[in-house]
């Protein structure tokens, strides 16, 4: 558009130029023949017609160049950009925190075998050491003294002996009286912690004749090891006085038990 104008301008003065020149021509143009001295004066004649139009004028020179244009519409938005590059391997971090406790594993497997124990001290014999010594109708009809004897071995020194009596005794007196059946030892009665005994005693009832089923039983403490002769007797209760009419076994079985007890002494 500059450049139009400037044109524009060019095209106006080439105009004015060639009017000026025709308006020259007119001024010069033929006029009535010479005459006398005329007029003090001569008068101006008029004015011709325009001239036609004057040849195209040359193509000016280039102009200089125009000034910025209006700043334009802000465009759309372009597409987002590529990936950048790869950034630098960071700082190591710091070391993290302990984890959750983790679930309870399997079992293991079995452990080997361990290697043998070391010996352990002598233990007590654990064999049964039990006699028993029986009568089929011993009849005894002795009123004291020794009535039958059983043989035993006793093994352990620190072991006890049951003695168990099992048999019938009877007492039938004319007097009152009363009888005792007891266990002796090579001969003495236990002392530890006591004799073991029982008794049978009547008011001297002769006509009562009664073979009463017995049992004797007890444990004897401190007794050496070693061969034993056990001995059931019968006798007067301490401080009566003699009589009778006693009897061991009548009519039945009898027996005597000895038996060896592995307990520590002293559970009396
Ligand atoms: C019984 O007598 C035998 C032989 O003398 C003896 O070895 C043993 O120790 C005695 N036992 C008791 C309990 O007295």
């Amino acid at each position: 558009m500059a450049l139009y104008c400037w044109f524009a301008v060019v095209g106006l003065a080439v105009a004015m130029f060639v009017q000026t020149n025709h308006g020259q021509d007119v001024r010069t143009g033929q006029g009535p023949p010479p005459g006398g001295e005329g007029r003090l004066r001569e008068t101006e004649g008029e004015q011709g017609p325009p001239g036609g139009e004057g040849v195209k004028g040359d193509r000016g020179d280039q102009g200089p160049p125009g000034g910025d244009g209006a700043k334009g519409v802000r465009g759309e938005q372009g597409q987002p950009g590529g990936d950048g590059a790869k950034g630098d391997r960071g700082d190591q971090g710091p070391s993290g925190g302990d984890g959750a406790k983790g679930d309870r594993g399997d079992q293991g497997p079995p452990g080997e075998k361990g290697s043998a124990g070391e010996t352990g001290s002598p233990g007590v014999s654990a064999r049964v050491n039990i006699k028993q010594c029986a009568w089929k109708d011993l009849n005894n009809g002795a009123d004291s003294g020794k009535i039958v004897e059983c043989a035993f071995n006793k093994v352990a020194p620190t072991s006890v002996l049951r003695l168990t009596w099992s048999g019938s005794t009877r007492v039938r007196p004319t007097t009152a009286c009363c009888k005792r059946w007891f266990f002796t030892l090579n001969g003495s009665e236990c002392n530890s912690p006591f004799p073991i005994d029982s008794l049978m005693c009547t008011n001297g009832a002769s006509s009562v004749n009664i073979h009463r089923a017995t049992t004797i039983d007890g444990l004897c403490y401190n007794l050496p090891a070693g061969p034993v002769t056990v001995a059931l007797n019968v006798g007067n209760r301490e401080g009566w006085t003699e009589c009778a009419d006693a009897n061991t076994g009548w009519n039945s079985y009898s027996r005597i038990i000895v038996e060896e007890v592995n307990i520590p002494t002293g559970n009396d």
